[in-house]
């Protein structure tokens, strides 16, 4: 695989690392599409380790973290879950909305997140130790809550947390720019266009136009899409189904683009 691009946006990258050779796990909290995924991709290149992610909903429980029983041909078969996995080769584990996982997940991951390192496989009477290099790293946007799922502190208080947000107007144009080759004055102005959005707090949006959705925008423009409806289709159209608001965004995209 090629380095991930990721630029950074403030120290994020030393905590990082200063997490990663102290065994603690590391918390990256913020919103959708503000390159969370991206900087544990990136990091975990520069530290020439693999990442098994999981992506969690209401549904991820502990076994299928761990591993279940299965029957092949007729014979029980233990297969080991990603958890498993990631501690048994010391890869990075991304557990990704881990707010929303059940909280028999939450139990497991105790054991693997404080100085004993431990995995315990009840169903296997066994308990296995983290490789070195082993490393969990969760995600979760504070922002958004469906059953209003939090964390605990006493599950929280064992991570390094780390606030991402929307990058500035310049760093967002410089990465539009170099995900999709769009050239700067044309990534310069849809960074401007989510600055504007964001700014509107009135709208009452459930989540703001995110840098994954400019990036997207941009790819439609590159490929020959005219730039307003690559706005109207790729950002407008993801953010509202209210006629009303539709309508604003899109004014706002005919200002600016
Ligand atoms: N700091 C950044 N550096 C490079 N790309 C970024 C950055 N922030 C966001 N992106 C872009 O936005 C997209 C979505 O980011 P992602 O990491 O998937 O978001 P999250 O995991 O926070 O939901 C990425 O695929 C990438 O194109
Ligand atoms: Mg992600």
């Amino acid at each position: 695989m090629s380095n991930p691009f990721y630029k950074e946006l403030a120290n994020e990258k030393v905590v990082f690392k200063t997490a990663f050779s102290s065994n603690i796990p590391l918390l990256l909290k913020g919103p959708t599409g503000c390159g969370k995924s991206r900087f544990v991709e990136a990091m975990a290149y520069e530290v020439d380790k693999e990442v098994v992610t999981v992506s969690c909903n209401d549904e991820t429980s502990a076994t299928d973290l761990i591993g279940r029983h299965l029957i092949i041909g007729g014979e029980t078969v233990w297969q080991d879950g990603p958890v498993t996995r990631a501690v048994k080769n010391g890869h990075i584990l991304y557990l990704d909305e881990i707010a929303e996982a059940r909280e028999d997940v939450i139990t497991v991951l105790h054991s693997l997140s404080d100085h004993r390192r431990k995995l315990f496989v009840d169903r296997l009477g066994e308990q296995y130790d983290a490789a070195a290099g082993f490393m969990m790293i969760v995600s979760f946007n504070p922002g958004y809550q469906k059953s209003m799922k939090e964390m605990k502190p006493s599950t929280r208080q064992r991570f390094v947390s780390l606030n991402f947000n929307y990058p500035g107007e310049e760093a967002e144009a410089q990465i539009i720019e170099k995900e999709t080759g769009l050239n700067l004055k044309d990534s310069k102005k849809l960074a401007k266009l989510a600055t504007k959005i964001r700014s509107l707090h009135e709208l009452g949006l459930a989540e703001t136009v995110s840098t994954r959705l400019l990036v997207n925008a941009a790819k439609l423009i590159i490929a020959d899409l005219p730039p307003r409806l690559a706005c109207d289709v790729s950002i407008v159209e993801s953010l509202s189904d209210d006629e009303k608001i539709i309508e604003t965004l899109k004014e706002i995209v005919s200002l600016i683009i």
